[in-house]
């Protein structure tokens, strides 16, 4: 089993000749067929979490750890999804999604009908040869996604996936995000501003307390569980169990305000 860990990790910037804590001791860890979703206010530090477990900044103190061993740098162990889609302009659609596929040394008629058959997962067929510029901004966020899981990646880390949509698309998305997780086995880390999409989508929700960054709850869910197993979305976001959990994750997300 795989465990993506971070141990007591903190973060500091350099300011103004000295330095700001953005994170203090964090302790999480995400497991493979896990998915852990983030939520906290804006500048509570949510990004940096995903940073640190990406490899894109090491810990000022603590450990950032992937079975144990210490994560020196970003990996194909661990994919992220940007909140701009961060696509490359010059690839069409399958090229995109075969990207990760061309780093790792695939052969061109395996990255091509890897990249068809991740296409059809995400809704893209027959999309294969468009360029990003006749996409629209769904159909490049899910593009996003196909590329994010082309690798076989243990971990999947999200920021934002989801933010650029309208709202019945952005429902769309949860369900074949959580399908598409599903088929992979990895484990995930989703950062939103969306307390339904939090509760929704997740295994366990947990919400960052600001200055510095701490993680404050950390929730075990079952409405995702719940939804794969055939019960309908609407269905789960009408539930009193679901409502009452959004009314305690909005005042755990403005807690040190009111105080
Ligand atoms: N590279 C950096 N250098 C200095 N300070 C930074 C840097 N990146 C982030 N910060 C600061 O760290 C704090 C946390 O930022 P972070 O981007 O992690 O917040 P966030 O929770 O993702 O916010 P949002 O919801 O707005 O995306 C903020 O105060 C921010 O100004
Ligand atoms: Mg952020």
């Amino acid at each position: 089993m795989s465990l993506l860990r971070l141990r007591r990790a903190s973060l500091s910037y350099p300011a103004g000749g000295g330095s700001v804590e953005v994170l203090r001791d964090v302790d999480l860890t995400i497991r493979r067929g896990e998915f852990v979703t983030v939520l906290g206010r804006s500048g509570a530090g949510k990004t940096s979490l995903l940073n640190l477990a990406a490899g894109f900044v090491a810990p000022s103190s603590g450990a950032v750890e992937v079975d144990g061993r210490p994560v020196t740098g970003p990996g194909a162990d661990r994919a992220v999804v940007f909140q701009d889609d961060a696509l490359l302009p010059w690839l069409d659609a399958s090229e995109n999604v075969a990207f990760p596929l061309r780093l790792k040394g695939a052969g061109r008629a395996e990255r091509l009908e890897r990249a068809a058959a991740l296409l059809r997962l995400v809704g893209l067929e027959g999309h294969e040869r468009k360029n990003l510029w006749e996409l629209s901004g769904g159909q490049r966020q899910r593009l996003g996604i196909a590329r994010a899981i082309a690798a076989e990646p243990e971990f999947l880390l999200m920021d934002e996936p989801l933010g650029a949509l309208d709202a019945m698309t952005r429902d769309r998305m949860q369900e074949l995000l959580l399908k598409v997780w599903r088929a992979s086995g990895a484990g995930a880390l989703l950062i939103t501003h969306s307390v339904e999409e939090a509760l929704f989508l997740g295994t366990r929700v947990v919400v960052m307390e600001p200055r510095p960054g701490r993680i404050g709850l950390d929730e075990g869910l079952d409405f995702s569980a719940r939804f794969l197993e055939g019960v309908p979305a609407r269905a789960l976001k009408a539930e009193p169990a679901f409502i009452a959990a959004r009314e305690r994750l909005i005042a755990a997300i403005h807690a040190e305000e009111a105080a």
